[in-house]
C-alpha cells in the first residue's frame, strides 16, 4: 500500500486534541497525524517524519495560528527539560484532555461502549505538588539555546539538574524548578556552589571516576519535614566534605530535618546506595494523612503528590463504604499506605507486595500508628496467589480487593486469580489508562461490572493521569 504522505513532506494541520502521552492529533483527509509539542486548536505546519499504515508522525516546524488554551510557561527550562510538557496550556484544558483520554482509552482498548465518568479531580496544587526530586550531577552539561546564543561564555561544564529527555549523558543545569518547593531551589543552588568549590570531581560513568552522583530531596507536604540525600561514589576525603556540607546546610537552612549520605559503588546510574550514613536527624521524614503517620526513608516508595494522594485515599475509603466485619486485600500494596489509611474502618487488611524493603516500611508504619489489624506478605502476586483457594482459606475471603499496579498493569494471568478470590468489590487504582482498560476488559468479561470511574490529576503539566475505578460483582 502506498504511504499517504512522503517522508519530509510539509503539511498544514489543525490540532484537534491531545492523545494519551501528550502528542497532538490532527487529521488530513481522514488520515491521522500525530505531532509532538503542540496544543489543541493550534494550526501548525509540520514535517512528516514517519509513515505508518494507520497514521503518520510529524515534527512541528511552525505555528500558524495560536491556540486559545496557550499560556506563557512559568519555567525558563520549558521545552528543554521535558518534565512539564503541558505547562504552556491552561490547567482547565489539561484536565479536559485527560478526562477525554481516559474515556476514549476505556472505549477503544477496553471495548466499553458507554462509560459514565465522574468529572476529573484537579490536583490540590498545580505547582510545587511533588514531595520528591532527584537531581543528577554531571560534567556533561547541556547548553540551552539561550546559553548558546548569549555572548556570555559558560565557564565550566558543571551541571546539577535534570536529564535531557532521551539523552542520558547530558544534564540540564537547573536553578529553579516549580515541582518541589521554592525553598528546595535555594538548597539546590547552595549545594551546587559548595560541591563546585569543594575540589572533588563529579562522577563520570565513563571510567567510573569522580565523587558526586545525585542529590535527592524529599519534603513532606503535611509536616514540612525536609530530607537531603547526597548520593556519591566512595571516597574517604569526600566523606569528610559531606559532613561539612551537611553542617553548612543545617546552619543556612534550619528547616532541613535530616541529612543522609548514600554511597553507590556500582556503575549503574541510580540514586541508591548500598551503604547509608545518617549525618543528622532521624534519616526519614513523616507525612501525615488524617491521623495516620507515614515514615518515608530515602528509598521508600511513596505517592509523589502527597496532597493528591490523600484526596485519592479518601475517595477509596468512601467508595469502599467499609465496615468492621470486612476483610480487604491491598494488592501491589507498596509501603501499605492505602491499607493503613483505611485500616480503622475494617476488620483486617492483607497487603501483598514484591519489594522486601517496602514490606519492612509497611510494618514500621503500622507500629508507629499502633495498628494491629494489618498483615503484609512479601512476594510476587502471581506466586502468592497461585493457589487462590488455599490463600483465602488462610487469610479469609476478601470483601474488597484494592489493586494498585505499576504502569504495566496486572500480569495477564492475575485477573483470573482476582476473580477466584471472589470479592464483592474491586477498587482499581491505575496510573496508566491503557493497561487499566486492558485489565478491566478481562475483569468485566466475568462477574464484575464498572460502577464508577474517577480520573484524578496527580501530575499537573505532564501527560500522566491517575484513575480510580470501582467494580462490583
Ligand atoms: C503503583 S505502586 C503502588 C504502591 C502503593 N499502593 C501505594 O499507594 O503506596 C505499585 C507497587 O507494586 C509493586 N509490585 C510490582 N510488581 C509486583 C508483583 N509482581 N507482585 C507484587 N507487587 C508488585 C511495586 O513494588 C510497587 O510497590
Amino acid at each position: 500500500m502506498q504511504a499517504k504522505f512522503k517522508r519530509n513532506e510539509i503539511v498544514e494541520a489543525t490540532i484537534e486534541s491531545l492523545a494519551f502521552g501528550g502528542s497532538g492529533v490532527a487529521h488530513i483527509d481522514g488520515f491521522t497525524i500525530l505531532i509532538k509539542g503542540v496544543l489543541p486548536l493550534q494550526k501548525v505546519e509540520a514535517q512528516i517524519t514517519r509513515n505508518k499504515k494507520n497514521y503518520a508522525e510529524a515534527r512541528l516546524t511552525k505555528i500558524l495560528f495560536h491556540s486559545p488554551f496557550e499560556v506563557t510557561p512559568r519555567c525558563e527550562y520549558f521545552g528543554t527539560c521535558g518534565g512539564c510538557r503541558l505547562q504552556n496550556m491552561i490547567y482547565e484544558e489539561q484536565l479536559n484532555q485527560k478526562q477525554r483520554q481516559v474515556k476514549e482509552t476505556l472505549i477503544h482498548i477496553g471495548g466499553f461502549s458507554d462509560i459514565e465518568m465522574e468529572e476529573i479531580l484537579p490536583s490540590p496544587e498545580t505547582f510545587f505538588y511533588r514531595n520528591k526530586m532527584e537531581y543528577s550531577f554531571s560534567d556533561q552539561r547541556w547548553l540551552t539555546n539561550k546559553e548558546i546564543q548569549s555572548s556570555q561564555i559558560i565557564k565550566n561544564n558543571y551541571a546539577l539538574g535534570l536529564h535531557i529527555p532521551g539523552r542520558y549523558d547530558k544534564v540540564l543545569d537547573i536553578n529553579q524548578c516549580f515541582l518541589l518547593s521554592e525553598r528546595s531551589n535555594e538548597i539546590l543552588n547552595f549545594v551546587r556552589t559548595f560541591t563546585r568549590d569543594s575540589g572533588m570531581r563529579l562522577y563520570a560513568s565513563k571510567g567510573h571516576t569522580g565523587f558526586y552522583r545525585f542529590l535527592v530531596f524529599r519534603e513532606a507536604k503535611t509536616t514540612g519535614q525536609f530530607m537531603v540525600n547526597l548520593v556519591t561514589a566512595e571516597n574517604h576525603e569526600g566523606e569528610k566534605l559531606t559532613v561539612e556540607l551537611a553542617g553548612s546546610l543545617k546552619e543556612t537552612f534550619p528547616f532541613i530535618t535530616t541529612f543522609v549520605h548514600n554511597v553507590n559503588r556500582k556503575k549503574a546510574q541510580i540514586a541508591f546506595g548500598e551503604t547509608e550514613r545518617i549525618i543528622f536527624g532521624p534519616g526519614y521524614i513523616e507525612e501525615k494523612f488524617g491521623d495516620k503517620i507515614y515514615r518515608i526513608s530515602t528509598n521508600s516508595f511513596f505517592q509523589t503528590n502527597s496532597l493528591g494522594a490523600e484526596k485519592m485515599f479518601q475517595l477509596i475509603k468512601e467508595w469502599g463504604a467499609f465496615d468492621k466485619r470486612q476483610v480487604v486485600y491491598d494488592l501491589y500494596g507498596g509501603t501499605g499506605s492505602i491499607g493503613i489509611f483505611i485500616s480503622d474502618a475494617v476488620k483486617k487488611i492483607v497487603g501483598i507486595e514484591l519489594v522486601p524493603q517496602a514490606i519492612e516500611d509497611a510494618k514500621t508504619n503500622c507500629l508507629i500508628n499502633d495498628i494491629n489489624n494489618c498483615e503484609f506478605i512479601q512476594g510476587d502476586l502471581l506466586k502468592v496467589l497461585r493457589d487462590a483457594g488455599g490463600f483465602v482459606k488462610q487469610y479469609e475471603t476478601p470483601d474488597v480487593v484494592i489493586i494498585d499496579p505499576p504502569r504495566s498493569g496486572m500480569h495477564p494471568k492475575l485477573p483470573e486469580k482476582i476473580i477466584q478470590l471472589n470479592p464483592t468489590k474491586i477498587i482499581y487504582v491505575s496510573c496508566n489508562p491503557a493497561t487499566l482498560a486492558r485489565d478491566l476488559k478481562v475483569l468485566c468479561e466475568s462477574a464484575f461490572r464498572i460502577k464508577r470511574v474517577q480520573p484524578i490529576d496527580m501530575f499537573p503539566h505532564t501527560a500522566h493521569c491517575e484513575t480510580v475505578v470501582l467494580l462490583e460483582r
